[in-house]
């Protein structure tokens, strides 16, 4: 199937990808330059774990290719996903939909015969009609309009693509709707459902699901900072909560709030498209509220330690990214524990895996980058550990202990246990569990 997408960033280049992998032809487009640049001289603009492999291969094969030009890649295209940014519009509500609709215009201006046009970004109920009409306006020829959500989590973007726990595919139409089977019909060989729906019902699904989620993260951030009031344990708790198999273990993991750039943006989409009907979904606005405190709950632990005394002092930050396994910092909880340590007078130096390039874009020369993890602790009044990846679970703590000034840690992602923090000599505040104090 020939198949062009629209907006090459995380969602459209893994898409485009992944559907080259299963052998459709495949134009990736995007409006800027440098990346589309970046990607014909063979270099990846995101860290997503395996998707550079995947992407070599199908270029190699013939099956993938990236251009700026929007009307070569739509023509002849039978499918062409609209996978472009839906960032929050700047009164702070509803997403700006300007890209999604030039998109379509696009599209709209270039096909040369019947098309399905996907809207694969996120967006708000009442999208597909708007893109209907802009294609009514701008082709004589046929198409439809298909709301296919996208669900992947960066970091595990691939195997999510490829092995999805569904495809919701909203259509109107009976010959949209068995293309998009047939499409997705490669990655559902493990039996998950391909949901069909109407329009409106799968822009909805989108927003509900990352809301819900959302609702679990704040919920278990407020027990975490009960327990810490009440002198529970919250890795107990938690235990407790999850074995019942109504709840379950998943996204009960407290730590200092969600960022990205999906779930703060989708939250407050939400509220706006209730608020567009009438409604005041109390609920999510409460969630936002809670997920805006947490994300600065770690400088809080830091100042109220220091008895406020920070300016002059040095702290050394481990994990920027705003989840492990990618590169991503829009709305990382990092960059408030930053920026409010730099107005307390304080000296930054920063670590993360993979968002070092993306780091020196939000705090330019204001912190120091650290190419090792325990160069950032060298001579800091404490360490502060703010994603967990993975290279930080089994640190050297004697090394650790060598190069602070004084062996106290602010961890927002419970990586070690309170218990084996005090017999190492640690002063350990983690989230929700009892805080130890060095002997
Ligand atoms: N990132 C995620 O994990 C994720 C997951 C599910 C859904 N989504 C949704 O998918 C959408 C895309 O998200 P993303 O993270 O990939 O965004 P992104 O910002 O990484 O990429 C969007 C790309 O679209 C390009 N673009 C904008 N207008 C264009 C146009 N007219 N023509 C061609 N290219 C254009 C931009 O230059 C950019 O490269 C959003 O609606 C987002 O909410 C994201």
């Amino acid at each position: 199937m020939k198949i062009c997408v629209i907006g090459t960033g995380y969602v459209g280049l893994v898409a485009g990808t992944c559907f080259a992998e299963s052998g459709n032809d495949v134009t990736c487009v995007d409006i800027d330059a440098a990346k589309i640049g970046r990607l014909l001289a063979g270099e990846v603009p995101i860290y997503e774990p395996g998707l550079e492999e995947l992407i070599v291969r199908n270029v190699e094969e013939g099956r993938l290719s990236f251009t700026t030009d929007v009307e070569s890649a739509v023509k002849s295209a039978i499918v062409c996903f609209i996978a472009v940014g839906t960032p929050q519009s700047a009164d702070g509500g509803a997403p700006d939909m300007r890209y999604v609709h030039q998109a379509a215009r696009d599209i709209g201006s270039a096909m040369d015969g019947y098309c399905v046009v996907v809207n694969k970004s996120t967006v708000p109920v009442g999208t597909a009609a708007a893109v209907r009409k802009i294609l009514a306006e701008s082709t004589k020829h046929p198409f439809d309009v298909v709301s296919n959500p996208e669900f992947l989590k960066e970091g595990a973007a691939i195997d999510d693509f490829l092995k999805p726990d569904r495809v919701v595919i909203g259509v109107s139409s009976e010959k949209a709707a068995e293309i998009m089977k047939d499409l997705y019909s490669p990655f559902v060989r493990g039996g998950s459902p391909i949901l069909v729906m109407d329009n409106a019902s799968a822009e909805m699904t989108k927003y509900a699901a990352n809301s819900l989620l959302a609702v679990k993260i704040s919920f278990i951030n407020e027990i975490a900072n009960l327990c810490e009031k009440v002198g529970a344990d919250i890795a107990h708790v938690r235990q407790g909560i999850g074995s019942d198999r109504r709840l379950g273990m998943h996204f009960l993991y407290p730590g200092l709030g969600y960022g990205g750039s999906c779930f703060p943006k989708d939250v407050r989409a939400i509220i706006d498209t209730a608020e567009a009907v009438g409604l005041e979904f109390s609920l999510m606005r409460a969630v936002d509220d809670v997920n805006n405190l947490q994300k600065r709950r770690l400088f809080g632990k830091v100042r109220e330690y220091f008895d406020g005394n920070l300016a002059g002092r040095t702290f050394g930050i481990w994990g920027l990214a705003f989840k492990p396994r990618t590169d991503d910092m829009r709305e990382a909880p990092a960059i408030g524990l930053v920026e409010d340590l730099l107005a307390a007078g304080c000296k930054v130096n920063v670590h993360d895996p993979e968002a070092m390039e993306v780091a020196r874009g939000e705090f330019g020369d204001r912190v120091s980058y650290c190419a090792k993890n325990y160069d950032a602790i060298a001579g800091a009044d404490a360490l502060c550990v703010v994603t967990e990846w993975n290279e930080f679970r089994h640190p050297d703590f004697d090394r650790m202990k060598q190069l602070l000034k004084a062996p106290v840690v602010f961890d927002g992602r419970n990586l070690w246990e309170p218990r084996d923090m005090k017999s190492k000599g640690f002063t350990y505040f983690p989230i929700g569990r009892p805080s130890v104090k060095a002997a």
